[in-house]
């Protein structure tokens, strides 16, 4: 049996940007956020407070933050990977910021230049401070499926970051496939592990799409009690830091997909296809959603 609610995390913005060489311009991703408000997305990670010298795409993190609309009942949450990238975010107006662990020492290490328990310290100082200001905290755990420098990741592993996070005090857990690696039955074993340790409630699932199994995968783990799924408009997105990694789950793919189930997610559909066609456009790109493709063939 399927949720009879899902909600959709839309990650375009931060995930879809982040892996683009060629800077986009400030007013474009603030009309990007705007239109995926527009569409009625609830939760839509706005940008991150990385350093700019890893990550010079999000740069701007501030102006994009303080530029968007803020509509009612959505939340911007921003990606942050440490405590000085929380401060810079909650100066800036985040109400919400997501922190990013990984089951992968080497990837860790790649992405965030320290060790899986050095990242702990730092996530126990950033939760500490959150708890304190009454801002909630996501956790991402990378690699769940996959690791671009170590190969296979227990479900064990995974549960454990998954367990300490939680412990800590991230209210979700987005289990990200960060390279697209992962096929259902996988995605099954690793969800049991993970479902030991954390409510299945509390759990998000981050499906890249390298390999065309995003939908599959984010499928398998809506029949088990999953009902938070990241996505990104017209399926952009990757990691500077996995090699090889390749967009994300298209969330035009996604809502149609839920739609046929009957599942609701408060989203319109045509107005989403609007916000990838201008994401796409202002990128020079071609979109990645099949829906988006199918639909302009219409
Ligand atoms: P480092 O070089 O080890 O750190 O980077 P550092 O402390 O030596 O700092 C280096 C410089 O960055 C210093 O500046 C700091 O002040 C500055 P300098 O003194 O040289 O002028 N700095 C910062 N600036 C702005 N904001 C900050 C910040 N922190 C330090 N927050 C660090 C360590 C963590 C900063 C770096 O490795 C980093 O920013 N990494 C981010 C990488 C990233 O963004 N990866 C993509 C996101 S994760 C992902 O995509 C996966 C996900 O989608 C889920 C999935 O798919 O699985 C979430
Ligand atoms: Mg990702």
């Amino acid at each position: 049996t399927f949720p009879k609610q899902v909600k959709i995390v839309e990650v375009g913005p931060r995930d879809g940007l982040q892996n683009e060489k060629n800077i986009v311009p400030t007013p474009v991703k603030i009309r990007m956020i705007d239109m995926l408000s527009e569409a009625g997305l609830p939760v839509i990670e706005a940008t991150s407070f990385v350093s700019p010298k890893w990550v010079p795409q999000m740069a701007d993190h501030t102006e994009v933050l303080k530029g968007i609309q803020k509509f009612p009942g959505i939340n911007y949450p921003v990606l942050i990977p440490n405590f000085k990238g929380y401060q810079a975010a909650v100066a800036a107006g985040a109400k919400e910021v997501s922190i990013f662990g990984a089951a992968s020492e080497l990837f860790t290490r790649k992405n965030v230049n320290c060790s899986i328990d050095e990242s702990f310290q730092r996530f126990d100082q950033v939760l500490k401070a959150a708890r304190a200001a009454g801002i909630p905290v996501r956790g991402y755990v990378s690699c769940v499926l996959g690791c671009p420098y170590e190969g296979k990741i227990s479900p064990a592993k995974v549960a454990e970051v998954s367990k300490k996070m939680y412990a800590m005090g991230c209210y979700e857990i987005s289990l990200g496939d960060t390279i697209g690696v992962g096929t259902p039955g996988v995605m099954k074993e690793m969800l049991s592990a993970v479902m030991h340790e954390v409510p299945v409630a509390a759990l998000a699932v981050h499906c890249h799409d390298t390999y065309g199994q995003a939908l599959a995968n984010t499928l398998m783990a809506l029949q088990m009690g999953v009902s938070t799924v990241d996505s990104s408009v017209a399926g952009l997105g990757g990691c500077p830091y996995a090699q090889g990694a390749s967009g994300n789950l298209a969330t035009e793919d996604l809502v149609y997909m839920l739609a046929g189930l009957g599942i609701h997610t408060g989203v319109n559909l045509q107005k989403l296809l609007e916000a990838g066609i201008f994401i796409c456009q202002a990128l020079n790109r071609k979109t990645s959603s099949k829906v988006a493709q199918a639909t302009c063939k219409l």
